[in-house]
């Protein structure tokens, strides 16, 4: 069984949390789109990771890939393998020869095309995606393996006037010493990381052959998605499980299986819609027991009900048969909890994702109530998690089969809390997970 890992919502469900989990039945771990605007955090006992670049597997000494479809800063990538090398963490690392560069041109770039937007911006991360993958598909971008050869290549040249061009005459800003020294600098940096590089496609299918067991790390997640989430309040990669096919070079007879992730309740970083936004004492009480910020750029979350109609959406998309539902610690001891089923537009209602961005601001959720669980004694969960899913308490119980039923799906793994420890799963999901 190979198995791909996504986000159901906007990004930060968890699942940096649930790979960690899960790669200790797996031999490779694979990120496959997005860049170094993901954050994924894993906890084991005192010491915290949070990866940007790296898959997650890199903590339990895996064998981690980065594959074609991701963009890749060098400074990132070198900083990122060095720290956690430093910290006592030796894995294989192995970086698509096809994966895209993110040069410093790309990294102002975002900022100033966010700068033009106004009050329209996106709220980027500002780590230059959107502009590295526009380069990309315009047949401008700047790839890992055009570092390995004596001198700027025509692909790095063609890049750089374009983009000093676009600088001067969209922005009317001149290029900054730092830019002017890009290739040198990378290029130190890329024969730094010379031995790792490879044809991800090969060497993932020969792994395959020889019966490694794959898993695949999404990163955002299906309501980011370019082509299918809240456009164009987006990143600018596919998030969901296809991309893993595309993004790694390993076609989709080889992976079937997909576990989602989603929150008990909703967030998002960043500009855009979110029907049940929730801007009261309860929004405020979730970001501050879930922590609620950025692990990237460190800003506030928002946060609202469970929205299930966007969630049946994402899960249907991305054909996850399972999902792993996170922060049921978080949710606790409210006595009534509100999920979205249904979407109201002028009168009548919808049970899936308008695709048009202005429907949303005529949009308001409708609502089912559902009852809340008690949170255990000083908020410890040890022994819930010991006594395993059939005896949590009913309430949770039902809060996630509800939530399933409605997607069409199966709950396969609860998080209980940010540890590795704190996380239960279904016997089925076990049972799958370990011997198919
Ligand atoms: P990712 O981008 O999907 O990997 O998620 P992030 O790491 O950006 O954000 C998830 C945050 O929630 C991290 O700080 C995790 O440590 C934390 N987390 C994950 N699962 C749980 C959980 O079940 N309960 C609590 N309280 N925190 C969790
Ligand atoms: P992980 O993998 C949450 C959001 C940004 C912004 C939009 C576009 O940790 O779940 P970009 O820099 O990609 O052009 O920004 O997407 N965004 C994320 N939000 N988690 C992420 O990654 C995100 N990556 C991008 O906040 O709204
Ligand atoms: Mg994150």
């Amino acid at each position: 069984m190979n198995l791909v890992v996504v986000g159901l919502q906007w990004g930060d469900e968890g699942k940096g949390k649930l790979v960690d989990v899960l790669s200790q039945y797996f031999d490779i771990v694979v990120r496959f789109q997005g860049g170094s605007n993901a954050g994924h955090t894993v906890k084991t006992g005192d010491e915290t990771f949070k990866l940007r670049i790296l898959p997650t597997g890199a903590v339990r000494g895996k064998t981690v890939v980065i594959g074609n479809g991701v963009v890749i800063d060098p400074k990132v990538l070198a900083e990122e393998t060095h720290i956690l090398r430093q910290r006592g963490k030796d894995f294989e690392l192995r970086i698509s020869d096809r994966a895209h560069i993110i040069t410093p041109y790309q990294i102002a770039l975002d900022r100033l095309r966010e700068k033009q937007k106004g009050n329209q911006k996106v709220g980027t991360t500002k780590r230059g995606i959107g502009p590295t993958y526009s380069d990309k598909h315009a047949r401008l971008g700047v790839r890992v393996c055009d570092f390995y050869q004596n001198t700027r290549n025509r692909q790095w040249e063609l890049m750089e006037s374009k983009s000093i061009d676009r600088l001067k005459y969209l922005h009317n800003e001149e290029p900054t010493p730092e830019m002017m020294s890009a290739f040198s600098d990378y290029k130190v940096l890329m024969e730094g990381m010379s031995e790792y590089v490879c044809s991800c496609s090969e060497y993932l299918l020969d792994a395959i052959e020889d019966g490694k067991r794959i898993l695949f790390e999404g990163a955002q997640g299906a309501l980011l998605d370019i082509d299918h989430g809240t456009y164009p309040f987006v990143t600018s990669s596919n998030c969901i499980s296809s991309a893993a096919a595309t993004g790694s070079g390993v076609p989709p007879s080889k992976i079937r299986d997909v576990l989602g992730v989603t929150k008990t309740y909703t967030t998002r970083v960043g500009t855009g819609p979110f029907p049940t936004e929730l801007q009261d004492d309860i929004g405020r009480k979730l970001q501050k027991r879930g922590n609620e910020y950025g692990t990237v750029t460190g800003r506030p979350r928002r946060c609202g009900w469970l929205d299930l109609v966007a969630l049946r959406y994402t899960v249907r998309l991305n054909g996850a048969q399972y999902i792993a539902v996170t922060k049921a610690d978080v949710l606790s001891g409210i006595e009534e909890l509100d999920v979205c089923v249904a979407y109201e537009i002028d009168g009548s209602e919808t049970y899936t994702l308008p695709s048009c961005n202005d429907s949303y601001d005529r949009l308001s959720p409708v609502y089912k109530t559902l009852r809340g669980w008690p949170e255990p004694k000083g908020g410890d969960w040890s022994e819930m998690i010991d006594d395993g899913y059939e005896n949590l308490p009913g309430e949770l119980r039902q809060y996630l089969e509800q939530a399933a039923s409605y997607c069409g799906t199966e709950v396969g793994i609860v998080s209980l809390g940010p540890d590795r420890d704190d996380t239960i799963m279904t016997t089925a999901f076990e049972k799958a997970v370990k011997h198919v």
